[in-house]
């Protein structure tokens, strides 16, 4: 009975069934946004390959969650900022379900310093993570994509800093902006072998790392978020899924934001609700 349940219940979470079997490589899935986006694709039954550097314990859970839910899981590590270890990396992950369906480049670090403080080693650190290692992962399942004329689909996970400017985020804004570029450059470049780039860029969603900061911190985010809450795993992992699926086939070299509608206003004092004026005059309609 449980089992049916369960059963049914998955069924009900199914949105995209095209997704059913896709073999997906997600870096950074050990925790975080990427737990969030790796799980969901497992209740869509694709098997996952989940990427993690450090935590080795929430990558197993992470693949434990997709395999619960009918997916099928493989964890594999690697610190993306060496190039030896990012090809392999791909390789393996190409090798062990003979191919990549969908590749989506997670990981991310944060760098919140003054571009004062910040030197060479700070910037590297980032943009090596953010954006080297997501161009040339991408360049190594392309490659493989197309010489066994395979069609897919990447997807960069980047972020409201590379569409809208905060200080003190200059690594990891400048990094953003460009994974945002590179899209839309990849999207170009790989149409014609039916390889769709795209890019989604959340806005504040609390993960593990900052979830305790943002709790303190809600009284003055919430007059900066129009639908009043900050973002959850699922709201971007919604994305992810729709962009990935055939649902979005005939889009490529996007980036969505999903922020729930903070970039969308103009910052602004906050005004009283204005008085209606006098309403315009009424309509003169030509006499015949
Ligand atoms: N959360 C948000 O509000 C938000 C908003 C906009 C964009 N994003 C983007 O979402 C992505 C995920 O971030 P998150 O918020 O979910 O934070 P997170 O939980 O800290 O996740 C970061 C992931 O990147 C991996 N990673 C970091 N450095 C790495 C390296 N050198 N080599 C390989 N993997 C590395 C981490 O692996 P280990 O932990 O296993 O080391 C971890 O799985 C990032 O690209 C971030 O920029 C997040």
């Amino acid at each position: 009975m449980a089992f049916l349940i369960h059963q049914e219940l998955t069924r009900l979470l199914v949105r995209y069934p095209d997704l059913k079997n896709k073999r997906v490589l997600i870096t950074g899935a050990s925790g975080g946004l990427g737990a969030s986006i790796a799980r969901a694709f497992g209740e869509h039954q694709a098997r996952v390959i989940v990427h993690y550097r450090t935590r080795g314990q929430g990558a197993e859970q992470t693949a434990a969650a997709i395999s619960q839910a009918g997916g099928e899981a493989v964890v594999l590590r690697a610190d993306l900022r060496s190039e030896a270890a990012l090809n392999q990396l791909a390789d393996e992950a190409w090798m062990h379900w003979d191919g990549i369906d969908v590749l989506i480049n997670n990981a991310g670090v944060v760098l919140k310093a003054s571009a004062l403080d910040a030197g060479a080693e700070y910037w590297d650190d980032s943009l090596n993570i953010n954006l080297r290692a997501p161009y040339l992962l991408s360049r190594r399942i392309a490659g493989r994509m197309i010489e066994q004329c395979q069609p897919g689909v990447i997807l960069h996970n980047t972020s409201i800093h590379g569409h809208k400017s905060v200080a003190y985020f200059s690594a990891y804004a400048a990094s953003k902006a460009g994974l945002e570029s590179l899209t839309r450059v990849q999207a170009l470049e790989w149409a014609e072998h039916g390889i769709r780039v795209n890019a989604f860029a959340p806005g504040v969603v609390p993960v593990e790392r900052t979830e305790q900061a943002l709790a303190q911190a809600a009284g003055d985010w919430m007059p900066h978020l129009p639908l009043g809450r900050y973002g959850e795993g699922k709201d971007i992992a919604e994305l992810a899924l729709f962009l990935a699926s055939e649902a979005s086939g005939w889009t490529t070299g996007q980036s969505y934001v999903a922020d729930g509608g903070m970039l969308s206003r103009i910052d602004m004092p906050r005004r009283p609700r204005p008085e209606l004026p006098p309403l315009p005059d009424p309509l003169e309609e030509p006499k015949s």
